[in-house]
């Protein structure tokens, strides 16, 4: 038996098939929902259920208890078992951001810090391919396989930044630090998840990044410095050491020009002669902001990272409609159920 989906914030529906999960049904209608792993890991299909029913066929595992008790629900698992309203939250212009694949040249690769390699990706001259600040795109692998990299320029209309980075055995990042040939050609899809800036909102933002988490962060924090930054920011960055701060330098720079913008560089292995915040970065957060109602949170970096930050946030108040997240699972654990 199908039934009908309604979306709270605009005048329209779409059905879903029996058994059929409601990212797939909404995609299929040629809706621009947002999605990323397809598999129930990364939480950027995550909405809120206002009313009807779905079951899972497993505990949707990127949902926290509080989320889940705030009515948050993830299409790429949930089924429905009635008519349901669900309510997106999405800012108008996403419908023109629907995901598609194109070729980039390699235009440029340095490294950034003694694991992390920059990629300068060229798009097509004339092509157009826009994307919200802090989204991210799939770079697709010869065999079929994809890599997720978040974009960390703000859109120029020329080319894609990404910090990639490089672990002993991964195999994209060994490639395209060593191996990969000058200029050449690789193929992306994109623009893909629901990390970019709410500007509908007022409230004071902070902003938590661990490792290359900085890189979407970045997309947005240049993205509102060069509007004259509306709200207060807040950043806190977690690392392990003091040469793994690959932007320090300019981020001092922004928050000695800015005075709406503060940062704070948190290491978790800092030697003796570190005089800054240290420890778990989601602990630096919660000593500077005990209490974070009436804030807005953003998160990107390693699963386990946003994991505990999104709980410790919410039990400090923090409301989960303000709570945005990336988590930058690694292919593996995604790629089986990409298919
Ligand atoms: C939405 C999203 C955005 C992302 N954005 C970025 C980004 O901007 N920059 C970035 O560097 N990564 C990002 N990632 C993570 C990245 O997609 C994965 O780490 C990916 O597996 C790297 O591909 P690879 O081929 O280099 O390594 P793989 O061949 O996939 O990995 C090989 C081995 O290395 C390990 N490994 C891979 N990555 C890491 C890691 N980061 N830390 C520890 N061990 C690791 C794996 O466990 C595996 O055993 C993002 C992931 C998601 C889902
Ligand atoms: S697309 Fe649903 S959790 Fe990743």
């Amino acid at each position: 038996m199908s039934h009908r989906v309604y979306l709270a914030d605009r005048p329209q529906h779409f059905d879903v098939a029996e058994g059929e999960t409601l990212l797939a049904a909404g995609l299929r209608h040629g809706f621009a929902l947002p999605f990323g792993c397809q598999s129930g890991g990364c939480g950027s299909c995550r909405v809120r259920l206002v009313s009807g029913a779905i079951d899972y066929p497993f505990p949707p595992p990127a949902l926290s208890q509080a989320e889940r008790d705030a009515g948050y629900i993830l299409m790429c698992l949930a089924r429905a078992t009635s008519d349901l309203t669900i309510a997106l939250h999405q800012p108008p212009q996403i419908d023109s951001l629907r995901p598609r694949q194109l070729p980039v040249r390699a235009a440029k690769k340095e490294w950034l810090a003694h694991d992390v390699l920059g990629l300068t990706l060229k798009l097509p001259k004339g092509d157009g391919f826009q994307y919200l600040p802090g989204q991210y795109i799939d770079l697709l692998l010869d065999d079929g396989r994809r890599r997720s990299f978040s974009v960390a320029n703000r859109p120029n209309g020329e080319t894609l930044e990404l910090h990639v980075r490089v672990t002993p055995n991964g195999r994209f990042a060994n490639w395209a630090a060593n191996e990969m040939p000058e200029r050449a050609i690789l193929r992306l899809e994109g623009p893909l998840g629901a990390f970019y800036l709410r500007e509908d909102s007022s409230r004071p933002i902070v902003m938590v990044a661990g490792g290359t988490g900085i890189a979407p962060i970045h997309a947005m924090l240049d993205e509102l410095l060069s509007g004259g930054l509306p709200r207060s920011v807040h950043l806190f960055w977690g690392v392990r050491g003091e040469r793994d701060l690959y932007l320090d330098a300019r981020l001092r720079g922004w928050a000695a020009a800015h005075p709406q913008f503060r940062y704070t560089p948190v290491l978790s292995d800092a030697d003796a002669a570190w005089r800054g915040a240290r420890g778990l970065v989601h602990e630096a957060v919660l000593a500077a902001y005990p209490v974070l109602s009436g804030h807005e949170a953003y998160l990107s970096g390693p699963p386990v990272m946003v994991r505990a930050g999104k709980e410790a946030f919410v039990r400090a108040g923090l409301d989960a409609d303000h709570l945005y997240y990336d988590s930058f699972d690694y292919a593996f654990e995604t790629w089986p159920q990409l298919g």
